[in-house]
């Protein structure tokens, strides 16, 4: 089975579904010079055969998202004498494919790369878009750079080896994508369950989930690749959840910190924009009902404030939020102040 999403960037390319990922490297790499980015956790979980491959490794999850590692591997380039027109291939999660998406628009000003994503998270969101980078002393994703991939191949039989824990995070993105823009997503989550996702049975509803969240993420990306106006819908829950994930010095999962900040928008989105109860209501339900957290610390907000002044949607001294009027209608609303936002926060998180 194949099929594809287009995506229309600084340039075109297609989110390709395949069920023999490894094959496609393999004929990649037959094409021409390739250099892989993964590291030895990812290898190992996903039986990736290493013979014969131009590897170079870096530290698992958030770290590989580190100026130490960005560092060491522009070295690694430079020793390997990596040129123009060979190929970056990132095969990891979200940190990897960030991380090697930016190795690959600032090495030699900019070569192509292609991501395999690993986990749902990256299948869904992070290769999907061209948003590549490493993390800021004080900050998520402070440094970065828009530099889109070649293509980015999709397995869903890669899926199979996540934990609960990390394929319960990558469906935060997707429960985000079902309230901001394709409200089918939410339907077929409430039908199934986690055990059935990631059961035999359970096959045909994810790969419908993840086609449906990454056309979401295709089309915002599309109408507003540098992020203008729409693509910040795609922002949904991540204000506050950057902060606490940033707070959590990453021992929270991105998509665990996300699913706090959908539960905290979607009661923003209740008092401010008249998002209708039954709406905060199936934010919990599906948040529950996928094991992600919807609390945080109550005493932190003080320090989540001070990065979400770091957000990119910070401007003149407000946060912008990302809130829903109703379901698949998304805006940006500025209209918040600090109180606000710090009484919102107790009440959620309380
Ligand atoms: N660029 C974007 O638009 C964008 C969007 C969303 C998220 N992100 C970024 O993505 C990152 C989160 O991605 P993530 O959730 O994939 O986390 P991750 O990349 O940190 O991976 C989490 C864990 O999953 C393991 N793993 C990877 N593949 C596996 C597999 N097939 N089987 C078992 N374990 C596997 C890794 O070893 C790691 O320990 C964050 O840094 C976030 O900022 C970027």
């Amino acid at each position: 089975m194949i099929s594809a999403i287009a995506v229309q960037s600084e340039h075109l390319y297609h989110v390709t579904f395949t069920d023999s990922w490894q094959d496609r490297l393999r004929e990649i790499q037959a094409e021409r010079k390739i250099l892989i980015i993964t590291s030895r956790e990812v290898i190992n979980h996903t039986g990736l055969k290493t013979e014969g491959l131009n590897l170079c490794l870096v530290p698992d999850g958030e770290l590989a998202k580190d100026f130490a590692t960005l560092k060491s591997v522009w070295d690694f380039l430079e020793t390997h004498g990596v040129e123009r027109g060979d190929l970056i291939v990132a095969i990891g999660g979200g940190s990897i494919t960030d991380f090697a998406g930016f190795i690959a628009a600032t090495w030699l000003r900019g070569v192509e790369w292609i991501a395999f994503p690993t986990t749902l998270a990256g299948m869904v969101d992070a290769s999907v878009g061209g948003k590549t980078g490493i993390n800021g002393t004080s900050g998520k994703n402070l440094i970065g750079s828009f530099h889109s991939p070649k293509e980015v191949i999709i397995d869903l039989a890669l899926v199979s080896t996540l934990s609960d824990r990390d394929f319960c995070a990558g469906l935060a993105e997707v429960i985000k994508c079902g309230f901001i823009a394709d409200p089918e997503i939410l339907r077929i989550l409430q039908e199934s369950d986690l055990e059935t996702l990631r059961s035999d049975r359970g096959a045909e509803a994810l790969a419908e989930l993840t086609w449906r969240s990454v056309a979401v993420k295709a089309k915002i990306v599309s109408e507003d690749f540098r992020e203008s106006g729409s693509r910040a819908f795609l922002n949904y829950g991540h204000t506050l959840g950057h902060a606490i994930e940033h707070h959590s010095k990453y021992q929270l999962r991105h998509g665990e910190a996300v699913a706090i900040g959908l539960h905290f928008a979607a009661h923003l989105g209740v008092k401010h924009l008249g998002l209708d109860r039954e709406s905060y209501q199936l934010h919990r339900d599906l948040l529950n009902k996928y094991r992600l957290p919807l609390k945080f610390e109550g005493s932190v907000f003080e320090s989540l404030l001070s990065v979400m002044r770091l957000d990119k949607k910070y401007q003149d001294g407000i946060i912008r939020f990302v809130l829903l009027r109703e379901i698949g209608k998304p805006q940006i609303f500025a209209d918040l102040t600090e109180d606000d936002l710090a009484s919102a926060y107790q009440e959620v998180m309380s």
